[in-house]
């Protein structure tokens, strides 16, 4: 079946270049062996994910950024986390969660759906891959962007990673996994390192549990109150917030709960962050999809300024939005999407005759890349596309999309 095709191809977590190259799979698994090989590499996985010595500084891991009671994401309010030996590199991004990444589709340019009004002819446009740029498909290949980064990680090569990971109080369980003679070959090493944390990060319980409010009401479990109802309304109104066609909000076709995104890449036009050192030149601008940190699409000016969707589910709990975290709260980021047009002198810095910079961290020349659709595109002056209390509503309903186990620090207990 088309559907179930599909569903296959769309999932980079589930597939690594590792298992070949570290010879994983030395013969066909039964059923029963992949289940209980998958088990192993989740429970090294979590070992490696929350080890602080794997990093140059010694103090941090992955879930220092991505903490789990999170959602995998930060528990700090900083717009971008420090990282490196001494722990003073500031990061070029808001630090995404990690929940419900495993339906992100591989990245293609041309992303056609068939799950879109029935019509599979529709070019979606660039789609899918991990990060805020697509710029790597594989959950074990985005595991060594971090351990290799210097403001991340910071090591200097998998070698070093290496000689930590032959250290660790876990080192027998990568033998046990990928043979006695993983450690002989640093690549083999590394990249057993990253199959594990890429299976760990598949694992349906702590990554996708599909257990906030949300899920049960549309399962017939739970009801909404007035207000929640009324949020999801206009969450899915097109004249109204229109959120819902990039933040996916109801089951697909085949029953598969709605992700919150269909992670196509857009150009919403977030406020330039001035939190984010980085961001002091001014001749420095995070383009997204065309640069500067991903780099197969530089000079491709019609792609600059786009970012990918990502999920909605556990939003509530994040403290910074966007991919430059400009946003604190998130009664901020919806009442930037309902005025970001009809009163952009709220959002963006004004020169010194008074006029607004508007849109001011995208150049001009790619202002044409900018989404203006609704609840965008309106004019200075226009009523904003949705009221006070309406953006209240909307933020509430976003807070139907927490995860029953996170459930009491979304409420700030
Ligand atoms: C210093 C903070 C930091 C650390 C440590 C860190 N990450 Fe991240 N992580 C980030 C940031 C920032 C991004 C977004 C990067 C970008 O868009 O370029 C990210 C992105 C990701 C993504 C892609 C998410 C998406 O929405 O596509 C995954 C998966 C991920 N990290 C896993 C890991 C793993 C595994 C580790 C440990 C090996 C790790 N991270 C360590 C900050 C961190
Ligand atoms: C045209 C597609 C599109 C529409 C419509 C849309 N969004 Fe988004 N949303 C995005 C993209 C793309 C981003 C990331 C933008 C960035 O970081 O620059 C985003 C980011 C967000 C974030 C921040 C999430 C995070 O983890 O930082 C929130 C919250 C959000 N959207 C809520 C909404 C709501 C509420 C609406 C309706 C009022 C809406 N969105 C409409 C595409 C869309």
């Amino acid at each position: 079946m088309a559907t179930t095709a599909l569903c296959l191809a769309l999932l980079p977590l589930r597939q690594s270049s590792a298992a070949t190259a570290v010879g994983l799979h030395p013969g066909p698994m039964s059923r029963t062996e992949a289940f209980a090989r998958a088990e192993m590499l989740t429970a090294l996985g979590r070992k490696i994910f929350s080890d602080p010595s794997l990093s140059a500084s010694g103090l941090q891991a992955c879930a220092s950024c991505h903490d789990p009671s999170h959602a995998f994401s930060p528990a700090s309010a900083m717009p971008v986390e420090m990282g490196g030996e001494h722990g003073d590199q500031p990061g070029l991004r808001a630090v995404p969660t990690l929940r419900y990444l495993q339906s992100v589709p591989a990245f293609t340019e041309h992303y056609y759906d068939s799950e879109d009004e029935g019509d599979e002819s529709v070019d979606n446009g660039p789609t899918g891959g991990l990060t805020w740029d697509g710029r790597v498909d594989h959950g074990a290949d985005q595991a060594k962007i971090p351990l290799l980064s210097p403001f991340e990680m910071g090591n200097k090569d998998a070698a070093e990673v290496v000689a930590k990971l032959r250290k660790a109080a876990y080192a027998d369980d990568i033998k046990a996994a990928f043979g006695a003679t993983v450690f002989d070959n640093p690549k083999d090493a590394f990249d057993a390192a990253a199959e594990a944390l890429a299976t760990f990060e598949q694992s349906g319980p702590d990554f996708y549990p599909y257990s906030s409010r949300y899920d049960a009401f549309l399962a017939g479990k739970a009801t909404l109150t007035a207000q929640e109802l009324h949020g999801r309304q206009l969450f899915e109104d097109p004249a109204k917030g229109n959120c819902s066609s990039c933040h996916l909000s109801e089951p697909a076709n085949d029953g598969e709960p709605p992700q919150f995104s269909d992670f196509g890449f857009l150009g919403l036009a977030a406020p330039r962050n001035m939190a984010i050192p980085a961001n002091s030149d001014p001749n420095y601008h995070d383009l997204g999809l065309c640069g500067p940190q991903r780099t197969d699409f530089a000079g491709r000016s019609e792609y600059c300024g786009l970012f990918r969707t990502p999920t909605l589910r556990n939003v509530s709990l994040k403290k910074s939005f966007f991919h430059n975290g400009y946003f604190h709260s998130l009664r901020d980021v919806v009442s930037f999407y309902a005025t970001r047009d009809s009163d952009p002198g709220r959002w963006y810095p004004k020169n010194s005759d008074g006029t607004v910079r508007r849109y001011d961290d995208l150049p001009q020349a790619y202002w044409d890349n900018l989404n203006q659709d609704p609840p965008f595109g309106r004019k200075p002056g226009d009523a904003p596309a949705l009221t006070d209390p309406e953006i209240d509503d909307i933020v509430a309903f976003l807070g139907t999309l927490t995860d029953a186990d996170l459930q009491s620090d979304a409420t700030g207990h």
